[in-house]
Formats: C-alpha cells, structure tokens, sequence
C-alpha cells in the first residue's frame, strides 16, 4: 500500500509540471509567466488585503503613502493579485498592467465583481473605514516598452522588476519615471534580491532614468565595506548576517561564526550615523516639488 506522502506527491506531480511554481527563468518568456501565475492563483473571495497574510497584503502596505500622493496609481506587472483591485474598490484611480493572458484574464474577473463578493469581511470594513469610488483600467502591456495613457501619483511595481535583464530594468526604470508627475514616487517591491550587485544594478537604473533614491549614499558605503571583508553574508532586517555554508569548513565553527559577525557588525555604528548625516539630504530633496523619487524596498533588509 503506498504512503500517503508517496501518493500526495504522485498527485502533485501529476496535477502540475514540475517547475510551475517557480518564476520563468527567462522574464521575457510570456508563456512562462502564464503557466507561473496559473499554478499559483487562488479563487476570490479573499479577506480585505489590509490583514497580514491575505492575498494582495504586501502591496497594501503602501496605501497610505498612495492616498496621500492623491491615489492615481499604475501597477506594472500586476499579476492576479487582488490589490490593484482593492486600490480601485477604496477611492484610488488604478491602471494594472501586465503582458500575461492569464494576470489579465484574473484582473477582468476581480473587475467584474463588486468588492462584497470578492473579499469576505468587506462590510465589516466599510463599517470603520468609508470607501471613496475609485476607477480600475486594466490594459496588456509590456512595461519596458509601454505605459499607460495618463499620469500617476505613485508607480508601484511589485516583486516584478528584480528578474529583468539590466536593459530591460533601464527601459522599465525611463517608462516608470515618464508617467509619473513631478514629485511622484516609484516603488520597486524586491523578492531575494541579495547581494551588491544586483541590488546596485535595480538602483542604478533607476537614478540614471532620473529618480532621487533617499540614503542611497549610506547604502552604498554600507555595502561597500560588508562586502570588502570578504565574509560571505545576507541582508536579514537590515542587518548583514554572516551564511553557514556547508561546504565551507571554516565557517562551521561557531567560534568563526562569531568572529565574522562582530566584524561585519563592526560598521553598524559608522553606517547608523552616516544616515543620520544623509537625513537632512535626502528631506531637502524630496521637498523639491519636481524630484521623483523610487523607494527600492528589500524585503529581507
Ligand atoms: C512575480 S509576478 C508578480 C505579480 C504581482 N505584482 C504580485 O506581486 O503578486 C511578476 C509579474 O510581472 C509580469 N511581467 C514580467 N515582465 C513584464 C514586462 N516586461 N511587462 C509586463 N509584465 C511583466 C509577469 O507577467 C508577472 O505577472
């Protein structure tokens, strides 16, 4: 009799290609990304985005900050996720895009259905937080070579912009900055990115289309030095944390461990007070009404 193990991943198996969960290697590869979002959609309804957890969440943490730019916002690379729609169902004006047929064909059906039929506990929401009406446009796009029509308060691009190659994150970085109105902000939500470069690759694209990056002269310096050490490491909250590796015998020492953790923490001070220093900058620059400005969030640290 086989285990139930055996036969759950005989069904899985089964039931889905084996790669289906992860993202495309390729991100130019349009089919990759319809069989990626196809075997990780989930059915509405959904409890209101702003729990911790529901689907939609993460991008709903920057809500405030897109009510108080004035609410228009374009989602480049929205996916099936439920927020853009939550934006629109709470008085924002929303343009979600996407080059996927199958992000498209969920964003039409969120679309199509009033907001009590697609989150759960929405009228207990209403009750302590009065929705305005808002709009929802959705349009097949590929953001590195188009935009909407309009102009935006806020360009929020989530966990859609690390897997771009560097042309594509400079084409999408010129678009970005185009559509907005001087002093709006882009938002570029990360998944894993670690490391320099790649987290310099995201971030000079963006300076060189124009964006003001807040501290990202103490980031820099930050990096700078963890990574001069020559300690292989990860960002966890903001913190460099040294990485067991297991093929690496030195580092199996907990001894060692500690050794390269006190040296990597060695810069927090300097890196603590540099960004103080920077805080004066970086508000002088964000109250110039013309400067856009890109957070890049990590959300590992
Ligand atoms: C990892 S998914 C994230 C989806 C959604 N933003 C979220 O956070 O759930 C990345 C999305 O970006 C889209 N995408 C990638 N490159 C794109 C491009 N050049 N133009 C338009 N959409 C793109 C993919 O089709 C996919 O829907």
């Amino acid at each position: 009799m086989p285990k139930l193990k055996e036969m759950t991943e005989k069904l899985t198996t089964q039931t889905k290609p084996p790669d289906s969960q992860a993202a495309p290697a390729d991100w130019r590869d349009r089919k990759a990304w319809d069989r990626y979002l196809h075997a990780n959609y989930h059915q509405p309804p959904f409890p209101v985005p702003t729990e911790v957890g529901a689907p939609g969440w993460q991008a709903v943490r920057f809500l405030d900050l897109v009510l108080a730019r004035g609410g228009r916002v374009w989602f480049p690379g929205c996916g099936t996720d439920i927020a853009p729609r939550f934006y629109s169902s709470i008085g924002c004006n929303v343009v979600a895009t996407d080059f996927s047929t199958v992000a498209l064909r969920a964003q039409r059906t969120f679309a199509a259905s009033p907001p009590e039929r697609l989150f759960t506990n929405w009228s207990a929401f209403v009750q302590q937080r009065k929705p305005d009406s808002g709009s929802f446009d959705i349009a097949e796009q590929d953001f590195t070579t188009a935009a909407p029509n309009g102009v935006f308060d806020v360009v929020l691009n989530c966990r859609a912009f690390q897997g771009l190659s560097i042309n594509a994150k400079r084409a999408a970085a010129k678009r970005f900055f185009a559509a907005l109105r001087p002093g709006g902000v882009a938002i570029i939500d990360t998944m894993n990115v670690q490391g320099s470069s790649a987290r310099n690759e995201i971030e000079d694209s963006l300076a060189e289309a124009g964006f003001y990056l807040p501290y990202n002269a103490t980031e820099r310096w930050y990096r700078e030095q963890l990574d001069g050490t020559g300690i292989s490491f990860a960002m966890l909250l903001g913190r460099p944390r040294v990485q067991y590796n297991r093929n690496n015998s030195v580092k199996n020492s907990m001894a060692q461990w500690e050794r390269d953790q006190s040296i990597l923490d060695s810069f927090t001070e300097e890196y603590e007070a540099r960004r103080v220093q920077e805080q004066s900058l970086v508000q002088e620059a964000a109250n110039k009404p013309d400067t856009l400005v890109a957070y890049v969030i990590y959300p590992t640290g």
